[in-house]
């Protein structure tokens, strides 16, 4: 972990964005694996990788071009049909994608590095929702095809764990921050409600604002998955979560209370995702807490006040918000 480089898929995302900074600021090497559209537009070394291929290779042909990337010292492996709408909608692709492909590209990479750690990030919404804090060795219990695809790539990598490789299942809560794709919930609401605000006031439809999530800083996220780096093979699975739960509608109105300008909030059943939606997901961040020493906080003010921020220069910059 101390030499070679953070390997890093899905480097051109939300996360990924962010690790990459992260890593940058402390001078760590990175290098990412990525689609091919997205390898000319990032300033670190790339090699092409598409999972949905790479579930279709013939067995033992390789899937990316692993030999193009500096040597590494650790994997990362954020890439994902990251969306549960998406995943809905196509099933079979998000089962290639979060699960078969991931069997495929780690079998390549350690085949080649045996002992290479490997973070893989699946994510809290695998467990079963309940009203206590969920702890890792709680049940799990997808609600949804994301969730469920999300728990099949846990067992690919904890498969090669059993097998004796160094792999760690990390289970993210929601995070969020500047930069996120407008079809999230929190940004969705600051983008639209910037352009509420250049408009001079409006109406804004919103879904399901009763539900309790644990929200982090993305930021707060990137800088956990780094320093769990050295702790890979200690355990199978930690959580990254601040154990607190928030209310959406309380955050929306911490939105609201930020625009400048009329707002008049009214509910969308279109924006509903029903019973696929979990009604309150908070983690335990009991064991994330004695690996690091610490539980990273939310601070949800100076969250907003970025996200209201991020929401005004990207609505300022014409962001096409048909998906928010
Ligand atoms: N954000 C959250 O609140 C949250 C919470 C829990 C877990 N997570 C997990 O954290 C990870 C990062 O999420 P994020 O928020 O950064 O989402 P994101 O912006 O959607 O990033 C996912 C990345 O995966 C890539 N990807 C999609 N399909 C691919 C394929 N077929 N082959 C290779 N790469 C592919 C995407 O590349 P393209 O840009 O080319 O499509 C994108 O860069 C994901 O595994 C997600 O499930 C996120």
């Amino acid at each position: 972990v101390t030499s070679g480089a953070v390997w890093i898929t899905g480097a051109g995302g939300f996360a990924g964005g962010w690790l990459r900074k992260c890593l940058a600021a402390a001078g760590r090497p990175a290098a990412a694996l990525v689609r091919k559209q997205a390898c000319e537009r990032l300033a670190v070394p790339c090699t092409p990788l598409d999972l949905a291929q790479a579930a279709l290779a013939a067995p033992g042909d390789p899937v990316a071009d692993l030999e193009a990337l500096p040597e590494p010292g650790a994997l990362i492996h954020l890439a994902a049909l990251s969306h549960p709408s998406d995943c809905e909608r196509n099933p079979q692709r998000a089962r290639l994608v979060n699960a078969v492909g991931v069997a495929r590209f780690f079998e390549q990479c350690l085949q080649r590095w045996p002992e290479l750690p490997i973070l893989f990030v699946s994510s809290g919404q695998v467990y079963r929702q309940g009203p206590d804090p969920l702890a890792e060795d709680g049940p799990v219990e997808p609600r949804n095809v994301y969730a469920a695809t999300k728990l099949q790539g846990e067992a690919v990598a904890l498969g090669l764990r059993e097998r004796g490789h160094p792999v760690l299942v990390v289970r993210p809560f929601n995070h969020t921050g500047p930069g996120q794709a407008a079809r999230f919930a929190l940004p969705s609401f600051a983008l639209r409600l910037a352009r509420i605000e250049s408009e001079g006031g409006g109406r804004l439809p919103v879904g399901n604002l009763a539900a309790v999530r644990d929200f982090l800083h993305v930021r707060e996220v990137v800088r956990a998955y780094l320093d769990l780096l050295p702790h890979v093979g200690a355990t199978d699975v930690v959580n990254v979560c601040s154990g607190d739960g928030v209310r959406i509608g309380k955050l929306l109105e911490g939105l609201v209370a930020r625009t400048r300008a009329p707002v008049e909030v009214i509910a969308d059943s279109g924006r509903l995702r029903g019973g696929q939606d979990p009604g309150c997901l908070v983690g335990d961040p009991a064991r994330l807490g004695r690996l690091l020493g610490r539980v990273p906080a939310f601070d949800p003010e100076s969250l907003l006040d970025e996200l209201m921020e991020d929401a005004r220069r990207r609505v300022a910059a014409g962001e096409d918000l048909a998906r928010a």
